[in-house]
């Protein structure tokens, strides 16, 4: 029995549920910002295009190309801005949208807060896990709305597997696995360069920042940050970071206590600093495990699959498809019955408690209820995520992806990436809300 439940609905109502909100930004018309505009910046542009009542007034980004794209994006209304702080000194802008590599995060996040801007910016939210605290601490003393961009949460698929979940259909959950492969060059992000960048159009101080070390002009570097240490905890920080999002979400977790975890660089040795397959084991107070694996070397699993696994039933979420499947498991001890006597066997069998318990399949069927699977067609879950942040604006309610659950799930990325450096399990502090030292 399969019965399929379009979520379109679902998603719509999220959209008209930001739309209804009354404004206290600036009479309910939003000004953002947007810092970063390359991939991932560009379609946050669109995402809040998709939204009502927001305008984009000012963009920037290190390389010229980009910037005249979002430019073009917004039909020539917004200005660019060379440099970043100039949009944060600007006080007619309500919010900035911040899609920088990784290691520029908590300085913009830190300086956007100070000047009174409202926050979106793209996970990770750290580039290391001290980082989170300054972080949450600057949120909490300014009172600005910050959300972190794991978009995924957002959907309308895991919202319905967070309602299944929470309703115990799946019985005691201890074990999650998650994926997230890829088999492509430009999945491993090996990204084309635009034929026009070099110095000229290329703002490569702006790019290496005040934390990053230094080094001379690459386009290499540029462009496929993720690769390098520098910029990016590469696998973990880049994608274990969305799945960490989801299962904290889901399961309703904060932090794993442990986290044990391996990465080789099996393939891609030429272009990366960091691993093309990595493995993690975390380890969770709340009373469950988790699985976590990538690879750049087959796509089975492609782009994040979750098995939430319980007692009673499987919820699998991947694509656009959720699937809860019930245990089919029943008691079954013949094999061991069968090495008794034959006397002693007859009798356990003729014990009306044990064939209720016990029905092996040679004697006669039990008929178990089949799996339930929901397909998405809903709205897209970038636009759905950004449009909680502008309810957020609005309403001065923070949405659940905040500074703390940005600084958990990218805490969790910094676990792996240590346990893997210092091949060693790795602990966390709940007291200091860290790495234990
Ligand atoms: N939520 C998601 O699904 C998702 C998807 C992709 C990327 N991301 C995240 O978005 C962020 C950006 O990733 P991307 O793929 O767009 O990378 P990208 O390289 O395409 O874009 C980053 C942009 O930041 C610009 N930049 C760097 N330093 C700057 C500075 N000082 N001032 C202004 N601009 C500066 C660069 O010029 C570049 O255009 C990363 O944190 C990444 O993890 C999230």
């Amino acid at each position: 029995m399969t019965r399929r439940t379009f979520l379109h609905s679902t998603g719509v109502a999220t959209a008209a549920a930001a739309a209804q909100t009354t404004s206290s930004a600036a009479n309910g018309r939003i000004q953002l910002g947007c810092i970063g505009t390359g991939a991932r910046g560009q379609e946050l542009m669109q995402a809040v295009q998709a939204n009502p009542n927001v305008e984009i007034v000012a963009v920037c980004d290190a390389y010229t190309g980009r910037v005249e794209r979002a430019i073009e994006r917004t039909k020539g209304r917004a200005k660019a801005i060379k440099d970043y702080r100039q949009i944060l000194a600007d006080k007619s802008i309500d919010g900035v949208v911040i899609a920088t590599p990784d290691h520029w995060h908590k300085t913009m996040i830190l300086e956007a807060l100070n000047a009174g801007k409202d926050v979106y910016c793209e996970k990770p939210m750290t580039y290391t896990a001290k980082e989170g605290a300054d972080i949450i601490a600057a949120a909490r003393k300014t009172g600005r709305v910050l959300q972190i961009g794991s978009q995924g949460m957002s959907s309308a698929l895991q919202q319905k597997a967070k309602e299944i979940i929470k309703s115990g259909a799946l019985g005691q959950i201890t074990m999650v696995r998650a994926a997230y492969n890829r088999n492509t060059a430009s999945g491993a992000w090996i990204y084309p360069i635009p034929p026009d960048a070099s110095d000229k159009t290329v703002d490569w101080n702006a790019f290496q920042g005040p934390v990053a070390n230094k080094h001379p002009f690459s386009l290499e570097r540029f462009f496929r940050w993720r690769c390098y240490n520098d910029y990016s905890g590469g696998i973990a920080t880049d994608l274990f970071v969305h799945l960490c999002t989801t299962i904290h979400f889901l399961m309703d977790a904060k932090m794993p206590s442990h986290a044990m975890a391996m990465g080789q660089l099996y393939r891609w040795k030429e272009s990366r600093e960091v691993p093309d397959t990595l493995n993690a084991m975390l380890q969770y107070p709340e009373q469950f495990a988790v699985n976590l694996s990538s690879t750049f070397n087959n796509q089975s699993g492609f782009q994040g699959s979750f098995d939430f696994l319980g007692t009673k039933g499987s919820l699998s979420l991947g694509g656009d498809k959720l699937t809860f499947s019930p245990e089919r498991s029943q008691e079954d001890n013949q094999w061991v019955v069968d090495s008794w006597s034959s006397a002693l066997e007859g009798k356990y069998y003729a014990d009306p408690k044990v064939q209720a318990a016990e029905v092996p399949s040679t004697w006669k069927q039990r008929a178990v209820p089949g799996g339930t699977v929901w397909q998405s067609e809903g709205q897209d879950s970038t636009v759905a995520h950004m449009g909680h942040f502008l309810e957020s604006m609005r309403t001065r309610k923070p949405y659940w992806e905040d500074a703390s659950a940005g600084h958990h799930a990218a805490a969790c990325a910094h676990m792996v990436n240590l346990s893997v450096r210092e091949h060693r399990m790795v602990e966390w502090d709940f007291a200091k809300d860290d790495i234990k030292a």
